[in-house]
């Protein structure tokens, strides 16, 4: 065990077929965006029921384009989740608008949509939940309360491609939605993100959002009304992402394995706090796997527990802080306490390893290696299975 290969938290699978296209791509003289993005967003288009698909650098730089394009700015206010990555927080506030918190449920992390219709005012333009693995949001609800009080969606679907909702992917319905490609997500392009589009129209703006702005003129020239981006994808990127959408199911499936198989190991502590059980054919796609330690009751500390787990070789991560208590997210009145759920995620979360490249027996090393850490530090009581 001492000598047992290191469990990465993330480990990107690039066969050698998508290697060699990779090669074929850099000699073919067009490297940057081209008839690689093109295939790329068809293919994208395709999987998301024919809506139309833009691809960006980013996850990121594709919500900083939604909000753009949807106009969204000064004295305009968005509801968010406090559960989430920096992202959302940055890219309102990047517009100068103003975010507004709500509190995410405890078991799936997703913001509580009972407590959105009280933030909502109006300056309330848009909604940006996160869509937690293993959990979406639930998209009728989503939708419906969006189309009661004329508000725009972004679904944060970075972490979710694959995850399906009532047998549509999601992506294949709704408003805007952004997809993250970055090397620790269910694909990888090395970076990368989409933007999933309405109608022609919002695609065409998207592609001048990120693209500087420019719109082309009848005579030749260029023009600039807008202080646009530049996020344009390149064909090497596109080149990869296609080849990964195409491995996608079987990412997943592994995934989906590995999940189970946590789920059949993690009997080390019964305080600690796992996310929902997957039950079969909920359609749901799993990214990571975040445990809840009861911290109150260890005897160490989250960064001793994440330091005992690293000298076993295992990497871990803490998805994710309270964005309403980051330094940008005070900026706007918030403190502790404001919102519970969010704070105790943010506190306590461990996100153990979980990526197609894990093999059962890698998980069976972390549930081994957590028992044995957890035993050497007992929490004081090992009664309640699920304190929520
Ligand atoms: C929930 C969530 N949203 C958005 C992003 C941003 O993705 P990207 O790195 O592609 O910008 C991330 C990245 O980790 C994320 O976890």
């Amino acid at each position: 065990m001492a000598n047992a290969a290191p469990i990465k938290f993330a480990s990107p699978l690039i066969d050698d077929a998508t290697i060699a296209a990779v090669g074929d791509v850099l000699r073919s003289g067009h490297i940057t965006s081209g008839p690689w993005v093109a295939r790329f967003e068809a293919a994208l288009s395709a999987f998301c029921g024919g809506r139309p698909v833009r691809v960006l650098t980013s996850a990121t730089s594709a919500v900083e384009v939604a909000l753009q394009l949807l106009g969204i700015g000064e004295g305009d206010e968005v509801i968010t989740c406090g559960q989430s990555f920096f992202t959302v927080l940055n890219m309102i506030v990047k517009q100068r608008a103003t975010p507004v918190f709500v509190d995410c449920d405890l078991a799936t992390r997703n913001i509580e949509l009972g407590r959105v219709a009280a933030r909502i005012g109006p300056r309330t333009r848009a909604i940006i939940p996160t869509h937690w693995p293993g959990s979406l949001v639930d998209m009728d609800a989503l939708h419906d309360l969006a189309r009661a009080h004329k508000l725009r969606v972004i679904e944060d679907a970075a972490l979710v491609i694959g995850s399906r909702w009532k047998d549509r992917p999601v992506g294949a319905f709704g408003d805007l939605v952004a997809f993250s490609f970055h090397p620790n997500k269910n694909i990888t392009s090395i970076e990368g993100g989409a933007l999933v589009c309405n109608d022609a129209d919002e695609a065409r703006q998207v592609e001048v959002l990120r693209f500087h702005g420019i719109e082309r003129q009848p005579d030749g020239t260029r023009d600039v009304a807008f202080p646009g981006g530049k996020f344009n994808l390149p064909d090497v990127n596109a080149r990869i992402g296609l080849a990964q959408l195409e491995r996608l199911p079987a990412f997943l499936a592994q995934r989906r394995r590995l999940v189970d198989r946590y789920f059949e190991r993690f009997v080390t502590d019964p305080a600690c706090v796992l996310p929902p059980r997957p039950v079969a054919g909920d359609g749901q796609s799993w990214n990571m796997f975040c445990i809840l330690l009861p911290l109150a009751r260890m005897q160490m500390t989250r960064k001793e527990f994440r330091d005992a787990l690293a000298v076993r070789g295992i990497a871990t991560g803490v998805s994710y802080e309270a964005l309403h208590l980051s330094t940008l997210g005070r900026r706007f009145g918030y403190r502790r306490g404001d919102l519970p759920n969010a704070e105790r995620i943010a506190d306590a979360t461990v996100t153990l390893p979980l990526h197609a490249a894990m093999t059962t027996g890698d998980v069976d090393r972390v549930c081994a290696a957590c028992a044995e850490v957890l035993a050497a530090h007992p929490s004081e009581s090992r009664s309640a299975r699920v304190e929520q």
